[in-house]
């Protein structure tokens, strides 16, 4: 068979297969920085980018670490090979990321039956700019997905060996966060018709919780605030305080159950009054929601409506009636927190809005009138 890894450098996956498995394979690499291209004589070594490499063949196994970063708007990536990225993939969303590309490369470089085996971040198991990638390999083939949680040493980072085969249908999640202490990897999760929603972990008493519980986005609708150059650009925006003026809201202005409406984090200032012509959700007392709290759900309810720069602002529905107080309370607590952390462990740092709008309400806490 033909053996490839992207991104090879060295080949240092390319060296531990042959330890493993033997001689009889023919060996590729692909490297787009020559200098770090340092390849065994046994093996086949190119110099390109990956992306763009058009082999005219296709492969039996690829393996290895492809590289990761943002795609988007601030990377540092030349405009003409953004475009050229684009173009080619069809998985590409949002500010996008190296690692779903070399995906969907890899993907499309395999031949029928074929396996691709790589390690890479664990964000595309939940995050919406991974939405096409999940539902691209769900088309395509049959996923493993070994979880390993923190793997990168002095990385923020948690990380998911995949192991895909072409051709196959389904999704296996794996437990493999104790393969450094000696424990095999444990299938948590067998779904046959797997269509690329998100990868969560089973977790009994969360979904209990979603059975029994309205879910938030049904009860709330959820906006996201005005992002920083936003409220810079506003001519209303000041950076000094002033008469009428209050602090641009931050999300450590956000505590639980309680908003600190006095420090200036932002070091930004804005009219009270006028608050809804930054987003007219501002306007309103409502909840707020944090979106980057490591692992935890943080909320409390804005009731002086401030203007804020960070966090998702939650307005209740339409007729909808909330106990707000046991409604804050029920967020901030230990029910909630173990939810979170039961269905997404450290997946990502941060709760995105499909995970919030599933998460779960008791039914006593709101009531449609
Ligand atoms: C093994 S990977 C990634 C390791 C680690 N996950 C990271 O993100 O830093 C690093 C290698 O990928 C190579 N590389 C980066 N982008 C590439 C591309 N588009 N095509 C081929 N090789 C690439 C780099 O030159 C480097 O040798």
């Amino acid at each position: 068979g033909r053996v490839l890894e992207p991104a090879c450098g060295e080949g240092p996956f390319l060296r531990a297969f042959r330890e493993a498995h033997g001689t009889g394979y023919r060996f590729l690499g692909v490297e787009v920085d020559p200098r770090t291209l340092d390849l065994p004589s046994w093996a086949e070594g190119v110099q390109a980018d990956f992306l763009l490499w058009e082999p005219g063949e296709a492969f039996d196994l690829i393996l290895g670490n492809p590289p990761y970063g943002a795609l988007g708007a601030g990377a540092r990536l030349s405009p003409e090979r953004r475009k050229a990225y684009r173009e080619r993939f069809a998985t590409w969303w949002g500010r996008y990321n190296l690692y779903g590309a070399f995906l969907e490369k890899g993907v499309r470089l395999l031949k029928p039956g074929g396996l691709l085996v790589y390690v890479v971040p664990a964000g595309w198991m939940v995050l919406e700019e991974f939405q096409r990638l999940r539902a691209f390999l769900a088309r395509e083939g049959a996923l493993e997905v070994f979880y390993l949680g923190r793997a990168f040493p002095g990385l923020k980072v948690r990380a998911a060996v995949l192991r895909f085969r072409k051709g196959g249908k389904g999704l296996r999640l794996y437990d493999a966060e104790a393969l450094g202490q000696g424990h095999p990897p444990l299938l948590l999760l067998e779904e046959p018709a797997w269509q690329g929603e998100m990868v969560r972990f089973p977790h009994e008493e969360a979904l209990t919780l979603e059975r029994e519980g309205l879910p938030l986005g049904e009860v709330f609708r959820i906006h996201f605030a005005a992002r920083s150059p936003e409220v810079k650009a506003h001519p209303l925006t000041q950076t000094r305080p002033g008469p009428g003026l209050v602090p641009v809201l931050t999300g450590r202005n956000l505590l639980p159950g309680e908003v600190d409406y006095e420090t200036p984090h932002s070091g930004l200032y804005f009219p009270k009054e006028a608050a809804g012509l930054l987003k007219p959700f501002y306007a309103t007392p409502h909840l707020v929601v944090g979106h980057t709290r490591h692992y935890r759900v943080v909320a409390a309810w804005d009731g002086q409506a401030y203007p804020w720069r960070e966090e998702f602002h939650l307005l209740p529905k339409e007729g909808v009636r909330l106990d707000l107080e046991a409604l804050v309370a029920y967020l901030n607590g230990p029910e909630i927190q173990a939810y979170y952390r039961g269905l997404y462990r450290e997946v990502v740092p941060h709760l995105t809005r499909p995970m919030l709008e599933r998460l779960p309400l008791p039914k006593d806490l709101v009531s449609a009138r």
